[in-house]
């Protein structure tokens, strides 16, 4: 078995087979106790315990924000910060198209209508001219993605926003611990949105939490994930049209110890992404993730780079052979899947949205390139680092073989 030969075509591959990854998520003695206190205390509802009030209030100072309500997911605290703003049926919501479905789902599910916006080549995320470009009479508020954690543009979001009146809900979803100009993502538009899914930095297998420095936005997202119920009303009063989105005592006592975890975890990735930033930008066709002078930290749910020159999936299959687990990113804007062409929007009327006809030419471009690593990955070593480094450089060093091949594969 040659070295200089590919391991998808035989070779020996960088990275010795059954050389693990860091796995996720990571746990501890300090998990098991935290579940056990919370399971023999019986109170296991978010309104009996207070595991999950706890958690909240260390979560708000983590984020740097006045309040945090946590809820069942991501998903959910976009539609309740959503429906706290205001936003009403024929609203539009500015959205990046380079994002997971929920970032514009919500917005359905609060009976708007997402409008889809350019991304930035460059840095994947929310393009400050395109959202100025997409702003119309009804537009209400921007959901800028920090996509991979890398932080958005907030000063010029925010400066547009300010111009057109708009709410910004930052979807935080993959940036617990990113930093734009040493504050921490999620404190920085008026309402944050984050999630716990299990394979989120911050993770209690499922959960999401809503940050904001407005007390009215605070009181009328806690009442709306508890029912429509006020602080001072009695238990079957109900105000507003809401639901029970509470997030459990569990899932309090798993985020309580994670989150002890997460600046050391932060600023590994961190490093670790800087180091990968400056090698791989040597190789051609290689171009990491913009990083700008305003993102301080990056927390890396992601670690997102686009391929040029090389057919993208072949790319990824010939890494992976070579030990290092590359995964592909979003296949397609998100306009484009199923149930944006064909308006399956359910009972959601009040999304007035066609999406057949939207074409963004930066996030067209990018989808077939883009590729990326998960943050487990980025918890690993120097060495590690060098082993994704040295598969990246093999393959694209090899590419003429791997094109070669290209078709034969398929
Ligand atoms: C950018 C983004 N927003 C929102 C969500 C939704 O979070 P959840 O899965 O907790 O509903 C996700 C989840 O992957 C996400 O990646």
């Amino acid at each position: 078995m040659s070295t200089d030969t590919l391991a998808l075509h035989g070779g020996k591959p960088v990275r010795p087979p059954g050389k693990p990854w860091p796995s996720w998520p990571i746990l501890g003695p300090g998990e098991e106790r935290a579940l056990l206190r919370a399971l023999r205390s019986g109170k296991w509802g978010k309104l009996d315990g207070d595991e999950v009030a706890t958690f909240e209030r260390r979560f708000a100072d983590y984020v740097g924000a006045k309040h945090a309500i946590a809820v069942c997911n991501g998903t959910v605290s976009l539609r309740i910060a959503l429906m706290a703003a205001g936003i009403q049926a024929g609203d539009e919501v500015i959205v990046p198209p380079y994002t997971f479905l929920a970032t514009a789902t919500a917005v359905v599910e609060a009976n708007a209508t997402p409008a889809f916006a350019d991304i930035d080549r460059a840095t994947f995320n929310l393009h400050p001219t395109e959202i100025r470009a997409a702003i119309r009479p009804r537009t209400r508020a921007i959901i800028p993605v920090h996509l991979g954690g890398m932080p958005c543009d907030m000063d010029a979001i925010m400066s547009i926003a300010r111009k057109h009146n708009l709410i910004v809900i930052e979807d935080a979803a993959h940036a617990h611990g990113s930093e734009y100009n040493g504050r921490r993502c999620g404190s920085i538009g008026h309402i944050g949105s984050f999630s716990f899914q299990s394979t989120k930095n911050l993770t209690s297998g499922e959960g999401g939490i809503i940050t904001t420095n407005d007390d009215e936005l605070a009181a009328a997202c806690r009442s709306i994930h508890n029912c429509g119920r006020r602080p001072d009303g009695a238990w079957y009063e109900h105000h507003v049209i809401s639901g029970n989105y509470r997030l459990g005592e569990f899932a309090g006592a798993i985020l309580n110890c994670q989150l002890d975890r997460l600046d050391e975890q932060s600023d590994r990735r961190d490093v670790n992404g800087r180091y990968l930033d400056g090698k791989l930008s040597q190789i051609p066709g290689i171009t990491p993730q913009r990083r700008d002078p305003f993102a301080t930290r990056n927390a890396h749910h992601l670690y997102v780079f686009r391929v040029c020159g090389i057919p993208r999936d072949r790319f990824v299959e010939a890494v992976n052979a070579e030990g290092t687990p590359l995964q592909t990113g979003y296949r397609v804007p998100l306009y484009r899947q199923p149930l944006f062409v064909n308006r399956a929007f359910g009972p959601y009327t009040g999304c007035t949205g066609n999406y057949r006809d939207v074409d963004l030419p930066s996030v067209e471009a990018l989808c077939p390139e883009g590729v990326w690593l998960t943050h487990n990955v980025l918890l690993g070593s120097q060495q590690d680092m060098d082993d994704i480094v040295a598969a990246i450089r093999k393959v694209y060093e090899h590419r003429n073989a791997l094109i070669a091949t290209a078709g034969a594969a398929r």
